[in-house]
């Protein structure tokens, strides 16, 4: 018989997207008359921008004629797509062509990264964190077992809480990996310049590799909050960014999202010899993933066309209105909110001291509205709950108005 990977079985016995909907169809199933409006998992509502699906409809009709039908393409991605990217989202900060690798996804992105790292590697993650991170090192073996506190022994914790503005501080011991994730998921916040430089700072002291999940920069509203880590002075030589087209232009279920990593990013081998990272990234890519798909990528490039820059910033406002009724709503019943001004999530105090889980089965069973429980993110969750901006606007609001009208604490 084959011997499994023990490191799974560390795991919590299922993600937590899932045990989510696994609660509630046990909920729907007993109570089947229940209007049940989800601000749960962070999908989007809206549908493809127009001008994205025009484009898979003319690339879908390419496909259909043998002179302009495409089979494989390049794994990294098609140089139509890499090149808008380059010049709409990286401006002047000197990202070349090959060091942009478009993916299915930044989920799969930064569950896969870890790969191209030492087992001995110590990662650093924030608590609360988007548990991709974390489990996906779990399952790597670069943790030991979880402990009566809900840590991981062998991972640095960075809290992020209420008390230090939900910006994560510098370890105080020597860390090789560090996950941030600005806006931040779940907390809706967003890290300030000086807050990520002092990173950045910090892991070219310690030559340590920041792994920055920029998958809701598209949401930042206030000025001067930087969008890309690359904007960081020195910032090239240390990080990899992480981005989507998820959250950015209703791509949740289409996929497509991709990494940048300057070929300047640097690791060390055993023999203590510095190797760039940008060749190990793209030979994992290229051996375990075949492209994205043609059509897909057609439409990604479509939101950098005028229609789709326009329709694009449409949702996104759409989203953030979404949010502020959410936010306004909270706060007018008392309850303590934070985010939702600069990502699409809205991050509560549970009132009198509830735990995240409670909190979760009292909204559920009271309002008929699923939200995330923050433990669910990790141990400095405790006590908070995560609402999403993503729903309709027809159900944000009547879920306010319920959660107005039917939580009185
Ligand atoms: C979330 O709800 O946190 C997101 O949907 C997760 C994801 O994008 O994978």
């Amino acid at each position: 018989m084959a011997y499994i990977n023990e490191n799974y079985l560390k795991l919590a016995g299922s993600y937590l997207f899932r045990e989510i909907a696994h609660r509630v169809a046990d909920y729907k199933e007993k109570n089947p008359a229940a209007d049940v409006i989800s601000l749960g998992i962070g999908d989007v509502t809206q549908p493809l921008p127009p001008a994205c699906i025009a484009a898979m409809h003319k690339a879908v009709d390419e496909m259909a004629a043998a002179e302009t039908f495409r089979g494989y393409g390049p794994e990294q991605g098609y140089g139509f797509l890499i090149e808008k990217i380059i010049e709409n989202n990286f401006p002047g900060l000197g990202i070349e062509s090959d060091e942009v690798f478009i993916s299915d996804g930044a989920k799969s992105d930064c569950g896969n990264i870890q790969e191209i790292f030492s087992e001995k590697a110590k990662i650093a993650i924030t608590d609360p964190v988007y548990p991709v991170y974390l489990d996906t090192n779990v399952m790597a073996g670069r943790t030991g077992a979880l402990q009566k506190n809900g840590h991981f022994s062998g991972v640095v914790y960075l809290p992020c809480t209420a008390e230090n503005g939900f910006l994560p501080e510098l370890p105080t011991e020597h860390v090789d990996i560090i996950y941030l994730c600005s806006p931040n998921n779940p907390t809706g916040m967003a890290m300030t310049r000086e807050s990520l430089s002092r990173w950045v700072a910090y892991a070219r002291e310690n030559e340590s590799v920041i792994l920055f999940d920029a998958a809701y920069q598209a949401f930042i509203t206030e000025d001067d909050l930087p969008h890309s880590i690359f904007e960081i002075e020195g910032a090239k030589d240390v990080a990899i960014e992480f981005r989507s087209f998820s959250k950015t232009a209703g791509f949740t279920g289409t996929r497509c999202g991709y990494i940048v990593l300057p070929k300047s990013v640097q690791g060390r081998s055993a023999d203590g010899t510095k190797k760039s990272l940008n060749p190990l990234w793209n030979r994992r890519h290229t051996t375990k993933y075949n492209g994205t798909s043609y059509i897909i990528q057609r439409g990604a490039e479509a939101i950098f066309t005028p229609e789709g820059k326009r329709e694009t910033a449409a949702a996104i406002s759409y989203y953030l209105e979404n949010a502020r009724l959410i936010r306004e709503g909270l706060e007018s019943i008392g309850l303590e909110a934070y985010g939702g001004i600069n990502a699409p999530y809205i991050w509560l105090k549970t009132p009198h001291g509830l735990s995240s889980w409670d909190f979760f089965d009292r909204l559920l069973t009271g309002a008929d509205i699923v939200g995330t429980p923050g433990a669910g993110f990790g141990p400095c969750g405790e006590g908070y709950f995560r609402l999403t901006a993503f729903g309709n606007r027809e159900n944000t609001k009547r879920a306010v108005e319920r959660i107005k009208e039917k939580l009185t604490f």
